[in-house]
């Protein structure tokens, strides 16, 4: 039998990543569309009856799970709303806009919050499996110095709306609030769990039409003493490398975060690793698997709680940033 399955949020990432990704599934059936906006229900097509409002596919018991595509700050509520009816939800992250606002997930009892995978989407790729054996393995040393910088986001003067959009997003919190979740997650999943400390942090505006700083970094440690370095902005007209390099004293490895390809350098010589596939696709693909493999009674991966770790770690660092600035 098929899973049948609503999208709520027909936003940017779930008309170009999550709807596609459903669509190619083995296994699953896109039973309801879900936004308050025409525009986008328009945009969405015909694959499925859509709706204004969640309440129609909370009632449909034929319905078995949900992907949220919608804002953090809509998210939340309806991570409750859909869990407690009894279905399977696939929620993008942040869960919440804080963690303040995230205690209603705290709230939900195991076998409901069992059934919640997050999409921390990118931990599902191949690329991530293999730096973490790498580093497990020590071919790259014992202790590293991690340096992130997630930079995706430009400054585009022909797509205001776009820029709109980012700065609304940031009314909601700093860049590494809403990008945090993604890389403290890559962080927290290759370097043996969560940040000991934050040593220290910095933000910076540079976007004059933003309300709050649109650069943001941190110096953080981890188990074993690995030092990561991170740095994540939005609103530049140009961008820096997005990218994720570990030096250790055997080796130094670089995850090119476009493309997910892997360069590795020791002193047995160079190498790259590549994946077949588009990294996106590829790891859409592996989630909405995951999800799939969740609803048939396998554990949630990434679950709500290391969603709300991610969050956790990116709202210290927003805040260490926010007393850095004062
Ligand atoms: N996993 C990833 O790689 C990835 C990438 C981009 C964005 N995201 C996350 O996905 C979420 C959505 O991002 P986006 O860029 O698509 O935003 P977006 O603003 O383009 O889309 C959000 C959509 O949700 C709709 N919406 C608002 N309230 C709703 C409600 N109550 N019920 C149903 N729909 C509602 C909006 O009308 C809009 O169409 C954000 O949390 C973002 O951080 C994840």
């Amino acid at each position: 039998m098929a899973v049948r399955v609503a999208l709520v949020g027909l936003g940017d990432i779930g008309l170009t990543a999550h709807l596609p990704a459903l669509v190619r599934a083995a296994g699953v059936r896109v039973a309801a569309l879900v936004d308050p906006d025409p525009l986008r229900r328009k945009l969405a097509g015909d694959l499925a009856p859509a709706y204004p409002d969640i309440d129609e596919v909370l009632a449909d018991d034929d319905i078995d799970a949900v992907v949220l595509a919608t804002p953090p700050w809509v998210t939340t509520g309806a991570i409750v709303r859909v869990a407690t009816a009894g279905k399977f939800v696939l929620a993008e992250k942040p869960v919440a806009t804080s963690v303040a606002a995230a205690a209603p997930l705290l709230e939900l009892s195991p076998n409901i919050s069992d059934h919640v995978q997050v999409g921390l989407t990118y931990r599902h790729d191949p690329a991530m499996v293999q730096l973490r054996e790498w580093i497990a393995d020590g071919v790259l040393g014992e202790r590293l110095v991690v340096r992130a910088h997630i930079y995706d986001e430009r400054l585009d003067p022909a797509d205001p709306a776009h820029a709109e959009r980012l700065r609304n997003t940031l009314r909601h919190g700093l860049p590494v609030l809403h990008e945090g979740s993604h890389f403290f997650d890559w962080l927290a999943y290759l370097l043996g769990g969560e940040p000991m400390r934050i040593d220290d942090a910095w933000s910076m505006r540079t976007d004059r039409r933003a309300e709050v700083p649109n650069l943001t970094g941190a110096r953080l440690t981890y188990p074993t003493g690995h030092i990561a370095v991170v740095e994540c902005g939005w609103l530049t007209a140009g961008l820096p490398p997005c990218e994720v390099s570990l030096l250790g004293d055997r080796g130094y490895a670089v995850l090119d975060c476009h493309t997910f390809a892997l360069r590795l350098s020791t002193e047995d010589g160079d190498r790259v690793v590549e994946f077949p596939g588009e990294r996106t696709q590829r790891c859409f693909d592996r989630q909405v698997e995951r999800f799939v493999a969740l609803v048939n009674g396998s554990r949630p991966s990434p679950s709500l709680a290391d969603g709300l770790a991610a969050l956790r770690t990116s709202e210290q660092v927003a805040r260490a940033c926010a007393e850095g600035e004062a």
